[in-house]
């Protein structure tokens, strides 16, 4: 292909993915959309720039205009996520974990994690974050019925094992982590804690599922796109007065993890904390409700939701099981919503153990829906699309035009100083 024609063709498949998105029930737990003036903060000048060091002591000349913006960016983040020290710097929340891991562990130090089969992220992993820092890893056991570390046998652990570092958080997160008792657990063996609040930091700072900085985290990462509704980036949070601490905190993404880090997704991070400080309590609680009734909902058509006994979910996620373990039976769920218009992502849940072809469950999402505009009723018709395609088996075709009308109202960004539209030039 020529270089103009594979432009073209580039091209048209950005703008199809927006449109497929703009038609399409978008359930992926970790996305969200941008609103419009962080979008505009996203689209400027400022992604072609270099800002090394902190606001007033960079590396670069020409850095006064993004240095207030990154002033305010700090000062607001401190106020959202209500602590002491705030580096709103990362490009990723994988690159926060890579960053707080280099400030709290050196190579050969032990680490206590969730499993991925158990929900931890990647980079929890040996195969992540924690194998590139050299660390050794003990993994939890785990309470399948209350989907949450075992809090005596993880106790016993942190004792027993005595890490350097104890990380919780996961990426398949329905309830909050019992913090309080396990991090003063780590405290007594002289550990330090980390939270990974990538998930759910949204949720955090809006006030509806846990504390970790007041629960005994010394330092919580996160990544800024998920429930915290802003550009793909990360966070780095402690209330922590310790000065260096805070140093190795900031010298750990520059110049630890990153050069440039990305100047234009932290002027659209500083706006979305600012939009968040006005609009993130109500998203917060509304992400929660229409969770808890998808949940809810679903049962009621029939299928088989994760942690029925606990309400479903206490965050953004919604579990569901589609066959006995390793069945594959989740991969095939998403193939079948994808074709009625539907995205989600098919997950591990307690029993299975083949990451890529034998889930047997799928992971949902609400940040998305809720955002433009879906509240409890809408969950209604979700799970009711859900049992067309996966219980009646209806022609995909057929469930998929009826998607898309559906959705046809709910094309507007909400929770943000302008509204406008979700899926916009298309
Ligand atoms: C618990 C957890 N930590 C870290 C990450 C990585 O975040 P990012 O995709 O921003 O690198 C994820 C991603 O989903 C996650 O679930």
């Amino acid at each position: 292909m020529n270089p103009r024609d594979a432009t073209s063709k580039i091209l048209q498949a950005v703008d199809d993915s927006g449109n497929h998105y703009r038609h399409s029930i978008p359930m992926i737990a970790s996305e969200n959309i941008l609103s419009p003036l962080v979008r505009r903060a996203c689209d400027s000048d400022l992604h072609g720039r270099y800002a090394e060091g902190l606001p007033g002591k960079r590396y670069y000349q020409g850095c006064d205009d993004f240095d207030t913006i990154e002033e305010i960016g700090i000062e607001t983040a401190r106020r959202v996520f209500d602590c002491n020290f705030a580096n709103i710097q990362s490009t990723s929340g994988t690159v926060s974990n890579i960053a707080a891991l280099k400030a709290l562990s050196k190579p050969g130090d032990t680490i206590t994690a969730v499993s991925t089969a158990d929900g931890g992220h990647i980079s929890h992993a040996r195969m992540g974050a924690v194998g590139v820092r050299g660390l050794n890893l003990v993994t939890y056991p785990w309470d399948e019925e209350r989907m949450e570390p075992d809090i005596d046998a993880s106790l016993s652990l942190i004792r027993d094992n005595e890490p350097n570092l104890v990380l919780f958080g996961q990426s398949v997160f329905l309830f909050p982590t019992p913090l309080r008792e396990l991090s003063d657990a780590a405290h007594e063996v002289g550990s330090r804690v980390m939270y990974d609040g990538a998930h759910v930091l949204g949720l955090i700072a809006g006030g509806v599922f846990q504390d970790p900085l007041r629960e005994g985290a010394d330092v919580m990462t996160g990544s800024s796109h998920k429930t915290f509704p802003g550009p793909q980036g990360g966070f780095l949070l402690s209330d922590s007065e310790d000065a260096t601490l805070h140093k190795r905190l900031n010298n750990s993404i520059f110049p630890g993890a990153c050069s440039s880090y990305h100047l234009h997704h932290v002027a659209g991070k500083a706006v979305a904390l600012a939009e968040f400080e006005q609009f993130g309590e109500d998203y917060a609680s509304d992400i929660v409700k229409n969770a808890k009734a998808l949940g809810a909902a679903l049962s009621s058509e029939g299928f088989d939701v994760i942690a029925e006994e606990r309400g479903y979910t206490e965050s953004h996620q919604v579990l569901t099981r589609h066959g006995g373990p390793d069945s594959g039976s989740g991969m095939r769920a998403a193939q079948t919503l994808e074709d009625c218009g539907i995205i989600t992502n098919m997950n591990m849940l307690p029993g299975d153990t083949k990451a890529m072809s034998g889930p047997s469950g799928l992971r949902l999402g609400v940040p998305e829906l809720t955002r433009v505009g879906m509240g409890v009723d809408e969950m209604q018709d979700v799970a009711r699309f859900f049992a067309r395609a996966l219980i009646n088996k209806e022609e995909p075709s057929i469930v998929k035009s009826e998607v898309s009308t559906f959705k046809s109202d709910f094309q507007t960004v909400r929770y943000c100083f302008e509204e406008g539209p979700a899926y916009p030039g298309i």
